[in-house]
């Protein structure tokens, strides 16, 4: 765990050094659908582990690192969805519903719930109870569904 913080941390340094020696630079559409969706898949394999964990009986407050990297993305998600990049304005691959943009209230308001859920598994990771945990990380299950249902095409 150390060694892969590390990585990151060398990572972030590289790419905050090589920002500043260039000029700024955009996010196409077509990269923001591809962060979007690899983010997303992250977060269900960071999901699967922390109830497979929870459930081998790993004591809880040791997932703090797993928690906090879902509820870093659940804060970053809606800055993923910007106008410009629904289904039908970019080429890739896009299972985004129209409702997004023209529901941007709904929106925010699912990618909001996931994230106070997410801040929670925080807290409870940190108090180190093993059952409020697995039922927030159930909770959050269903939140990520609930977007689904609402804002993604496609088979759940
Ligand atoms: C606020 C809404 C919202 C929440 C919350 C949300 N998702 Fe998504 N998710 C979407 C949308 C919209 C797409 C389709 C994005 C696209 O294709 O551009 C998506 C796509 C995905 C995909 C497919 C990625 C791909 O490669 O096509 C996976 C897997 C996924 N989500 C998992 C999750 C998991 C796991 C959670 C919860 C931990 C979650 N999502 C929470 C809206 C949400």
């Amino acid at each position: 765990m150390r060694i892969r913080t590390a990585g990151f941390c060398a990572i972030a340094v590289a790419a905050a050094a090589s920002a500043n020696a260039q000029a700024p630079s955009t996010v196409s559409p077509a990269q923001a659908v591809l962060a979007r969706q690899a983010a997303m898949g992250m977060s269900g394999g960071i999901l699967t582990y922390l109830s497979k964990a929870a459930d081998a009986g790993v004591e809880v407050k040791t997932l703090g690192y797993e928690a906090y990297t879902l509820d870093a993305w659940a804060k970053a998600l809606p800055s993923l969805f910007p106008t410009g990049t629904a289904a039908a304005d970019v080429k890739v691959r896009n299972r985004s519903k129209p409702e997004i943009w023209s529901d941007p209230s709904g929106f925010a308001a699912a990618a909001n719930a996931f994230a106070d859920s997410t801040a929670r598994l925080r807290d409870i990771a940190k108090q180190n109870d093993a059952g409020a945990f697995k039922a927030q990380v159930k909770d959050i299950e269903n939140r990520c569904n609930a977007c689904h249902a609402a804002y993604r095409s496609g088979p759940a």
